[in-house]
């Protein structure tokens, strides 16, 4: 077993530092719902989770995940895309997690977009509160093409350092593009 971890599995272990019972939190990409599955448990009966995905068949799946684990009346599934979620969202959240790409299984050409995924970022260093944490997971290559991954690299190296901390982890000697994880803290208001 391998000591160095996927950037998702990484992501999970952030994750998991930082989220308590009763937090409110975001899973900015829905997807199959695994993630918004995982946050769920970690936010407990009290907590809620805020899950976005522009697909109806990623909302359905990701429903169906839920409901199957018991774990739906506790997130709000939203059909729009996380560029919007301050029309939703409108208390400080402990977490939000990007899970990048397009649906496994799904239609590789509706993926998410350097565009719209940083305006999402930027609503997101908004909403989170002081120590909160974004994860971002991005993948790139292959159908993911490079235009995101290099838009949104751009776009955290200028993230302001008196406010946030940007740590990013990279694999530099695999091969097929590995994701990259992206995590940002909150450090103040
Ligand atoms: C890699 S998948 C997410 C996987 C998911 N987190 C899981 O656990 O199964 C990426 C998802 O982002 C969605 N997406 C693309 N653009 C989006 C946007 N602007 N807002 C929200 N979701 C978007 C896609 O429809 C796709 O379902």
């Amino acid at each position: 077993m391998c000591i160095i971890k996927n950037s998702l599995y990484q992501s999970h272990e952030i994750i998991k530092s930082v989220v308590k019972e009763g937090d409110i939190v975001v899973d900015a990409t829905a997807g199959n719902g695994n993630d918004t599955a995982f946050l769920a448990s970690l936010v407990g009966e009290r907590g809620k989770v805020y899950a976005f995905d522009i697909q109806e068949r990623a909302i359905r799946n990701t429903e169906n995940k839920l409901r199957e684990k018991g774990l739906l009346e506790r997130v709000e599934l939203i059909l729009d895309g996380h560029q919007n979620m301050d029309k939703y969202v409108k208390q400080e959240v402990k977490a939000v997690m990007f899970n990048l790409g397009y649906l496994p299984g799904g239609d590789h050409s509706i993926g998410t977009k350097g565009e719209t995924t940083s305006v999402a970022i930027e609503k997101s260093l908004d909403l989170l509160a002081v120590h909160g944490i974004i994860s971002i997971v991005i993948y790139y290559g292959g159908d993911s093409g490079f235009d995101e991954k290099n838009y949104l690299i751009k776009y955290i190296e200028g993230i302001d350092p008196r406010k946030y901390t940007v740590m990013k982890t990279e694999f530099v000697n695999q091969i097929n593009c590995p994701p990259i994880l992206v995590c940002i803290e909150k450090l103040s208001k």
